[in-house]
């Protein structure tokens, strides 16, 4: 290894300005502590899916071998941070080359392979071996799907589970886990603290949404069902595989 390599080992917020990044002190803590399980619940656009990339990039590099498995209510998503991570990767000197990929898969040099899954636990049974699991959104899969993650992780006790999202409701697993005394590394970060979003922003954005929805996606308040901003029919599609959530 080189000492260049070492000092990105020892301090991965180097390894985020290679890629042309300087990262909010929530990102540089996270990057730095590295969690076993974290929960992290952030307002849109404050950087989550950023940070995971960088968290994902440091696994390929200083893991042996790393298998990384990027998942999220839909393929299409998986995908966009898949190539955020590949972007980032092509950033970087001397990184580890690309030996095949997709739009959904990436083997390298190095043994580190990373796929980006649909958010069906039906399509992603028998992946095992996992080293971190990223779930993007993770408000919005379904409880099936971690359960369908979790034994991905079983024969790796040192295996990492990121889950970023913002708030979707008082139900499903990330709400049930946020609320909960389990052992999860709880990072919040409502849009008031991303110097990147200004209060002229908000304020359009506040307009355009309601006030329950702007306090969900950048206030991070967890609403009880009743108060739903949308008909519960609506809010049924969204949570579907079939139906794009309309708000994205
Ligand atoms: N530390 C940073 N410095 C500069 N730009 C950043 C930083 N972190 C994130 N960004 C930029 O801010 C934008 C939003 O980042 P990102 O997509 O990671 O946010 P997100 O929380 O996942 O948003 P969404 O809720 O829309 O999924 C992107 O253009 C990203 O490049
Ligand atoms: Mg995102």
């Amino acid at each position: 290894m080189m000492a260049l390599d070492l000092a990105r080992a020892l301090d991965p917020v180097l390894l985020a300005r290679d890629c042309g990044l300087e990262p909010d002190l929530w990102q540089a803590n996270l990057l730095r502590s590295n969690p076993r399980r974290a929960l992290l619940l952030c307002s849109r656009q404050s950087g989550k899916s950023t940070v995971a990339a960088l968290l994902v990039l440091y696994a390929v590099l200083f893991i042996p071998a790393a298998q990384i498995v990027v998942v999220s209510p839909t393929q299409r998503q998986s995908n966009e941070l898949f190539r955020t991570i590949i972007n980032f990767l092509s950033r970087l000197h001397e990184a580890p080359r690309l030996t095949a990929e997709s739009t959904q898969r990436a083997e390298l040099s190095n043994g580190a392979r990373i796929l980006a899954l649909p958010g069906t636990e039906k399509t992603i049974r028998g992946i095992a071996g996992v080293d971190l699991v990223v779930m993007d959104e993770a408000a919005r899969v379904e409880d099936e799907l971690l359960t369908a993650v979790r034994p991905m992780m079983a024969t790796k006790p040192e295996s990492r589970l990121i889950a970023l999202t913002t708030p979707a409701g008082k139900r499903g697993w990330f709400y049930e886990a946020w609320v909960s005394d389990e052992g999860w590394e709880r990072v919040k970060v409502p849009a008031s603290a991303c110097p990147r979003i200004t209060p002229e922003y908000l304020a359009e954005e506040l307009r355009a949404l309601g006030a329950i929805k702007f306090s969900e996606e950048y206030e991070l308040e967890f609403h009880d069902p009743e108060e739903a901003v949308f008909p519960l029919t609506v809010i049924e599609a969204a949570f579907s595989q079939e139906v794009q959530p309309l708000w994205m």
